[in-house]
C-alpha cells in the first residue's frame, strides 16, 4: 500500500463524494457556497474526490500558457479554502487517462438527440452558435468522471443537475447492455445557495461579469457591492428584503442577528440602499479577507501544486483502472 492511501482502506465503507470544477477563471462565491463549500465541509465523513475538470475547461480556453496558471491557482484556491490534500483525492482530470476512454465506450450507447436535450447544448443553439464537439459532448464527458469512481454524491449548484441526471441515465443504459456495473449517483443540491445570485441578480456566473471573487481585494468587494442597482426608493421608505439584490447577498455573510435586524429595518423604513450596502461591503471583507490571506500564504509555495497533483493522478488512476478492468471485460475488449 503506498503512503498516500493511508487513508482508503479495503474496509473504508464511507460514502464516495466526487465533484470537479472548470480552471476557467478565478472562482466566485457563488461556486464557493454552491460546491466548493460542500467539498470542504464534508471531506472527512466521505472518501473524497476534488477534480479539476481541464479537458472540459479546453473547450473554452485555448492558450496553453494560461491554462497552466489557472489550473495551478484553482489548486491553491482549494487550499487557501481548507481542502485537505492528506483526507482528499485532488487530482486533475487531464492525468487520469480512463476519463477519456471511458467517455469514447459511452458514446457507443449515448444517441444524438438525447445529448441535444441538454440546456447548454439548446442555448448554444438558441444563439445559433456553432459550438465544437467536445462541448456538445460535454456530459458524457462528465458521466465518465463520475461513474469511475462509484461516486454516491455529487455536490453541485443547480446548474449541473440536469449533467447529474445524465451521468444517471448513462450508467442504467450501460447496466442494461452489458450487466450491473455502475452505482446510481445523486447529486447534492443546497437549497438555500443553489443559484446564488450575482450583482445583477442573474445568477452569479464568470460568464455574466456579475460576480464577487472568492478572493477579491476589499477595493474589488467595494467595486461590485456599489455597482448593485436598486430600486428608486427613499431612506425612510419600507423596503422588501425578498427582492433586493443587496439584501440576497447579506444571506450569505451576515450572522442570523445581524440578517433578523437587517430585515426589521428594510421592513420599517429608515435604512437607505447606500448604508445597507455599506454594511455589506463590511461583512463580505469580515468574510473574504481571512481567505485571501490565507490563499496569499499559500501562493508563496507554489512548488507544492505540481506534487500534490502528482499524488493525486496516482490514487485517482489507481481506482480508475480497477473500474476500467471491470468495464474492458463487461464490453468484451479483455480476452
Ligand atoms: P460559472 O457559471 O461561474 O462558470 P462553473 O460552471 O465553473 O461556474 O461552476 C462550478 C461549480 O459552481 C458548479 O458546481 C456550479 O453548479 C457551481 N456554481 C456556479 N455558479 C453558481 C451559483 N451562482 N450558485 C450556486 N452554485 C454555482
Ligand atoms: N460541469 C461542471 C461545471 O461546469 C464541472 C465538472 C466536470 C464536474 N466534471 C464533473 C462537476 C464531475 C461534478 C462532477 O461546473
Amino acid at each position: 500500500m503506498i503512503m498516500a492511501f493511508a487513508f482508503k482502506t479495503n474496509k473504508d465503507v464511507r460514502k464516495i463524494m466526487l465533484s470537479g470544477i472548470k480552471p476557467t477563471g478565478r472562482p466566485h462565491i457563488g461556486n464557493y457556497f454552491g460546491m466548493m463549500k460542500q467539498l470542504v465541509d464534508l471531506q472527512g465523513e466521505y472518501e473524497t474526490y476534488a477534480m479539476i475538470a481541464d479537458y472540459h475547461a479546453l473547450n473554452s480556453i485555448q492558450k496553453g500558457e494560461e491554462m497552466r496558471s489557472l489550473i495551478t491557482d484553482l489548486v491553491i484556491d482549494y487550499l487557501a479554502l481548507g481542502l485537505d490534500p492528506k483526507k482528499v483525492i485532488l487530482f486533475k482530470q487531464s492525468d487520469v487517462p480512463a476519463h477519456t476512454e471511458l467517455c469514447w465506450i459511452f458514446d457507443s450507447i449515448v444517441t444524438m438527440p438525447y445529448l441535444m436535450r441538454a440546456h447548454a447544448y439548446k442555448d448554444a443553439e438558441a444563439k445559433n452558435k456553432e459550438i465544437n464537439v467536445g462541448t456538445f459532448n460535454y456530459p458524457v464527458l462528465m458521466a465518465a468522471d463520475i461513474l469511475l469512481y462509484n461516486t454516491d454524491i455529487v455536490p453541485v449548484g443547480s446548474d449541473q443537475k440536469q449533467h447529474v441526471e445524465y451521468a444517471r441515465d448513462i450508467a442504467e443504459k450501460f447496466n442494461h447492455i452489458f450487466g450491473e456495473t455502475f452505482k446510481l449517483p445523486t447529486e447534492r443540491i443546497l437549497e438555500d445557495v443553489k443559484t446564488v445570485p450575482g450583482t445583477d441578480g442573474r445568477k452569479m456566473s464568470k460568464s455574466y461579469g456579475n460576480t464577487i471573487p472568492l478572493f477579491a481585494t476589499d477595493e474589488e468587494i467595494k467595486k461590485a457591492v456599489m455597482g448593485i442597482p436598486t430600486d428608486s426608493k427613499g431612506v425612510q421608505d419600507q423596503k422588501d428584503p425578498t427582492t433586493c439584490k443587496v439584501f440576497a447577498l447579506h444571506e450569505l455573510v451576515g450572522t442570523p442577528g445581524e440578517l433578523e435586524a437587517l430585515k426589521a429595518r428594510y421592513l420599517q423604513g429608515g435604512i437607505g440602499y447606500k448604508e445597507s450596502k455599506d454594511l455589506l461591503v463590511e461583512r463580505m471583507k469580515r468574510f473574504i479577507g481571512p481567505l485571501r490571506e490565507r490563499r496569499d500564504e499559500i501562493a508563496k509555495k507554489k512548488d507544492v501544486v505540481v506534487e500534490l497533483l502528482a499524488r493525486g493522478a496516482k490514487e485517482a488512476r489507481m481506482v480508475s483502472e480497477l473500474k476500467m478492468t471491470d468495464i474492458r471485460k463487461k464490453i468484451g475488449v479483455t480476452l
